[in-house]
């Protein structure tokens, strides 16, 4: 049987890109994992999980277990509705759609507004694992670099007065990290946040913001988009991922009711209620204010040791950006970073080679992400010290 055949148009083009998730090759234990982009392993609230789990079975009985699960679902709103008005994100139930991760989120809105006719405008570099997602959509990206200061708008600006004179198609939405961006850990400045919200009321394209680390900043804190947006044009992606636990699936997208209804009516069934509930009795056990605010002294503290380390081992001739927040730092070197990587796993230390974050990879060679959520202080250290020892 030809099972290709079977496979719809748009898989049968999918399925021509790289297959997802090259760039995390199988790590053996022992080795010094500055890719990963996971929670610090001793912040992980296992044991209140399981508190809370039992609570909620004990509370309900067999109720959260149904399809309909838990009415703690409706309080999971409520609590994170409450986290984005901290932020001066002021959105109402009927804006709040709960999902599966940030992917999941990031994956209905691609789904909801890309056809392979769509002009999708992209960071570069941008996160890879949405990358790989719009590509499962269409083949048609614009992709603005990045600098210190985040997406560089007057490039933006720039594409599109040419794409406009010249009769182009002009992009349908900017997807955008503004804040602690994976992978450069750059911050877009309020100048250019405000100068991207006037480029999508004049050019007419939506933003999807894409918030993952917005809570973790160590000193100054950035407004979202979202809280700047008076014209309902940002998605606003968040998930609770880098702040509770990646493996509970927790993320939303607060956008205007239309948006919302329309991205439920694809979401159906393929979330999680019971993770839901969990996570809403979780959230009533603990103050989360003070969960992220040690959240962010540790990781703060290890981003320091990281940079600090950088400077000791690393040649002269490399660069990075100093992070705000976030899980990351991007390094500039003078090798094919691709070419770096087995012999760095050799001496024990992964990172994530640059070019999987460009459309065109080609423009990432000369850049590593390095992570310091992941790896103790002491073991950041000695992962920086082997990775110096490979690029020399
Ligand atoms: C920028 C960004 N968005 C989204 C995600 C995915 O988050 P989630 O685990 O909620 O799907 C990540 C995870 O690494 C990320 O870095």
């Amino acid at each position: 049987m030809n099972v290709e055949s079977f496979f719809s148009k748009s898989t049968k083009e999918a399925l021509q890109n790289d297959p997802p998730g090259e760039w995390m090759p199988a790590l053996p234990d022992e080795c010094i994992r500055l890719s990963s982009g996971y929670p610090a392993p001793h912040l992980m609230p296992d044991k209140e999980i399981k508190a809370a789990v039992a609570r909620l079975l004990e509370e309900e009985k067999d109720q959260p277990l149904h399809y309909l699960g838990s009415p703690k679902m409706e309080k999971l709103k409520e609590q994170i509705l409450d986290r984005l008005s901290i932020r001066g994100m002021n959105v109402s139930t009927d804006e709040l759609l709960i999902t599966a991760g940030a992917c999941q989120a990031i994956d209905l809105i691609a789904r909801v507004l890309i056809d392979d006719e769509t002009l999708v405008v992209i960071e570069a570099p941008t996160y890879m694992e949405a990358l790989e997602i719009f590509k499962n959509y269409t083949n048609h990206f614009i992709s603005i670099p990045v600098d210190e200061y985040g997406l560089q708008t007057d490039l933006l600006e720039e594409v599109l007065v040419e794409r406009k004179e010249k009769g182009l198609s002009l992009p349908r939405f900017l997807y955008t990290i503004p804040t602690f961006q994976n992978p450069t850990g750059t911050t877009m400045t309020e100048e250019r946040r405000k100068h991207v919200l006037e480029l999508s009321a004049k050019y007419n394209f939506l933003i999807l913001e894409d918030d993952a680390y917005g809570e973790l900043h160590f000193d100054k804190h950035s407004t979202p988009l979202k809280a700047m947006d008076t014209d309902g044009r940002v998605l606003h992606v968040g998930s609770l991922s880098k702040v509770v636990a990646p493996g509970m699936r927790i993320g939303w997208i607060a956008a205007t009711s239309e948006f919302i209804t329309a991205l439920a009516w694809f979401k159906k069934d393929l979330d999680h209620p019971f993770a839901q509930a969990t996570m809403a009795v979780y959230l009533e056990s603990i103050d989360m204010q003070e969960r992220v605010e040690t959240l962010r002294a540790t990781y703060q503290a290890n981003c320091s040791v990281l940079l600090s380390a950088l400077e000791q081992y690393l040649p002269k001739s490399a660069s990075w950006y100093v992070p705000n927040g976030g899980y990351f730092v991007w390094v500039k070197v003078t090798g094919d970073t691709s070419e770096l990587l087995a012999p760095a796993l050799e001496e024990g230390v992964s990172f994530v080679p640059g070019k999987y974050f460009f459309l065109d990879q080609q423009d990432g060679t000369k850049y590593l992400r390095l992570s310091f959520s992941y790896a103790d202080e002491k073991r950041i250290v000695e992962g920086v010290k082997r990775l110096g020892s490979v690029l020399k």
